[in-house]
């Protein structure tokens, strides 16, 4: 019997054990056994499994995280990584391997077809949307009803009190997030990592709220937007195993300006992993449920070095390498709608 492997990479993210499920309940009627990777990489690096069998995968479809254990291990920067991979993957007894995850372990599930470990599927994943050949990654619908709703609550407070509401989202490289959170929750201001921040901007559009009578203003900001002027720079963070700085702080150093520079109170609220938390929506859930059922049809059909993606409202596969090669950045066309209501 073939032996399946899968591992899930990355941030944690609402959908990745639908995907599972969902894998292995196709893969057992398709005569496929399955092994679970722990701890994504590090699994594969260290040799850790778990069995992945009809009962394992029963009753995780409603759950947040992953039940395989997640990391931000890069093979690539470990000593002998990448023989170990190899070398376990055969100790595995695998004949391919479903990675699911977002632009660092797709990157590495992509070098590891250029480097002889052929036999990958990829399945994207995040909450931040910026994988690109996918309309929509799963995680990000979930994510954004999230931040949604807590814009609508921190509303009250920003009303009640007349205060200026910063809300930090997700959004690293992408403000997905912001941007559709933004114009789904009514903000006044949308700050995303693709546009630089104008403090002056911000605060004249705060400033003429107030002066039409709206004394609140909740200004969304991706936590990987930065400010126009580079003197206005945030302290040095830490690296992750990809390099990533760990972000974080921008809201605050925002919210400190508009205070100053309006006079009016100014609060942060930092939404953080709550985004990434708790049951997939019901979107997230049949997104998933049809990537993992994909993966498996395209490793029957000895489709390797794929990634199953959604375009449109299909589910097609399209080569590792593309969806790795370049993130998906925030259409303009999308910021623009949010900027109307900035004026
Ligand atoms: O990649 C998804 C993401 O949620 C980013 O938006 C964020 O910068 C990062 O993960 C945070 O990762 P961690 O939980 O490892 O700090």
């Amino acid at each position: 019997m073939e032996r399946i492997g899968i591992l899930t990479g990355g941030g944690d993210c609402p959908g990745l054990n639908p995907v599972i499920r969902a894998a292995v309940r196709k893969g057992l009627l398709e005569g496929y056994e399955f092994l679970g990777i722990k701890d994504g990489w590090k699994g594969l690096v260290e040799n850790m499994t778990m069995p992945l069998d009809i009962n394992v995968v029963s009753g995780i479809l409603h759950k947040g995280g992953t039940i395989l254990g997640t990391s931000r291990t890069n093979p690539y920067k470990k000593e002998g990584g990448l023989q170990r991979v190899k070398d376990n993957f055969k100790k595995m007894g695998l004949s391919a391997l479903i990675a699911i995850g977002g632009e660092d372990t797709l990157g590495v599930a992509s070098k590891l077809v250029d480097d002889g470990l052929t036999n990958i599927v990829g399945v994207p994943k995040t909450i931040d949307n910026d994988l690109s050949s996918t309309d929509y990654t799963f995680g990000f619908d979930t994510a954004l009803n999230i931040v949604t709703e807590c814009i609508d609550r921190l509303h009250s407070t920003a009303e009640s009190h007349h205060r200026v509401i910063v809300v930090e989202v997700m959004g690293r490289h992408a403000g997905w997030i912001a941007v559709e959170a933004g114009i789904a929750g009514g903000a006044d201001v949308t700050l995303i990592p693709e546009v630089p921040i104008n403090i002056e901007e911000v605060c004249n559009t705060v400033t003429k709220r107030h002066s039409r009578g709206k004394n609140f203003s909740i200004v969304v900001v991706a936590e990987g937007a930065q400010f126009a002027d580079k003197g206005m720079v945030l302290q040095e963070q830490k690296l992750d195993a990809f390099g990533h700085v760990r972000l974080g702080g921008i809201g605050e150093a925002l919210a400190g300006e508009i205070e100053k520079r309006t006079g009016f109170e100014t609060r942060v609220s930092v939404l953080g992993h709550i985004q990434r938390g708790g049951a997939p929506t019901a979107f997230d859930r049949v997104l998933a449920t049809r990537l993992g059922i994909k993966a498996v049809e395209l490793i029957k059909g000895k489709k390797f070095g794929r990634m199953v993606a959604l375009q449109g409202i299909k589910v097609v596969d399209v080569p590792l390498k593309d969806a790795v090669k370049e993130l998906k950045t925030v259409d303009l066309e999308l910021y623009n709608i949010a900027k109307v209501f900035s004026l």
